[in-house]
């Protein structure tokens, strides 16, 4: 983060989350770049740790970029919706209440304050944080037994409305969302991870999840980047696949822990960052 920045933090827990490598993100960042662009932003931990000056993000969910721009434009609306959402102690039939009352929202696409509200809250009481949609798009991640606490801290909402005011956001396909980026701008993906193996854990963020053939697409969108003079960075995991995907670029790789894994062996793993960039 640079400083005369206010100190940002996500304000929601999401699978992926690149909170604990901002440091090896830090060392391999460009010196210098005119536009920033982050076509899968997630829960923005990159995004927030370095607030840059010119940023266009993006997300393929349209409930997280519905709670972006809630949070852009009237954050203390948001602010007060859940908090009169936690001002009930839940419990179980509760949680489900309000998660079928959300999938409502989603079938009639209505995107307004209370929606964010919900998916706010329903991040904070769904089991690890995950988010997690069926083939019909709908959220089904069970009850974590969380029953009093807030789900929301308001001094970080209004810092992350204070800079997301100057933050251009779509909801597309990463390759639509990244069109624009031209010579001089620098690009950081940060897709969902490639399986480690085939029958590893899968967490689809959104309807349709994210196949070895968009893993094609997207290294292909990497080399039209960098043919047109753009920096790139893209983290993903440390596996043959990814390697042979991006062969020909820098590779960096190191250990990372894995909090969202069913197996207690198996959190811990390695990641690649792939730059088209010396550093
Ligand atoms: C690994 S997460 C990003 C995590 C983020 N860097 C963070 O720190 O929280 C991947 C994101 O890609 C989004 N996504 C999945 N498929 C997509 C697509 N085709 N285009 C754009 N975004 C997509 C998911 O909704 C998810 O938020």
């Amino acid at each position: 983060m640079s400083a005369g920045k206010e100190k940002i933090s996500p304000c929601i827990k999401w699978a992926g989350g690149k909170g604990q490598i901002l440091g090896e993100i830090e060392k391999r960042m460009p010196s210098n770049f005119e536009n920033y662009f982050e076509p899968f932003v997630g829960a923005g931990s990159v995004l927030f740790f370095f607030q840059p000056y010119s940023a266009f993000i993006n997300d393929v969910n349209p409930q997280l970029i519905n709670l972006y721009r809630q949070i852009q434009s009237d954050p203390e609306k948001l602010i007060s919706a859940v908090n009169a959402l936690d001002a009930e102690e839940c419990n179980a039939e509760l949680y489900l209440k309000n998660r079928e009352e959300y999938n409502q929202r989603i079938k009639e696409n209505i995107t307004d304050s209370f929606t964010a509200s919900l998916f706010i809250w329903l991040n904070k009481h769904c089991f690890n944080g995950l988010y997690r949609v069926n083939s019909k798009g709908f959220f089904n991640v069970p009850y974590n037994n969380r029953s009093k606490g807030s789900s929301i801290d308001r001094e970080n909402i209004r810092y992350m409305s204070k800079y997301l005011k100057k933050v251009k956001m779509s909801c597309l396909d990463f390759e639509e969302a990244v069109k624009n980026a031209a010579q001089g701008d620098f690009v950081y993906f940060d897709s969902p991870y490639f399986p480690e193996s085939p029958t590893a854990n899968f967490t689809s963020y959104a309807k349709g999840g994210f196949l070895p053939e968009d893993h094609e697409r997207l290294a292909g969108v990497f080399k039209e980047l960098d043919e047109k003079g753009v920096k790139v960075m893209l983290s993903n995991n440390d596996v043959e696949d990814v390697r042979e995907l991006y062969s020909g670029y820098r590779i960096g790789s190191f250990e990372v822990k894995r909090m969202i894994n069913r197996d207690a062996n198996k959190r811990r793993g390695k990641e690649v960052i792939v730059t088209n960039y010396d550093y």
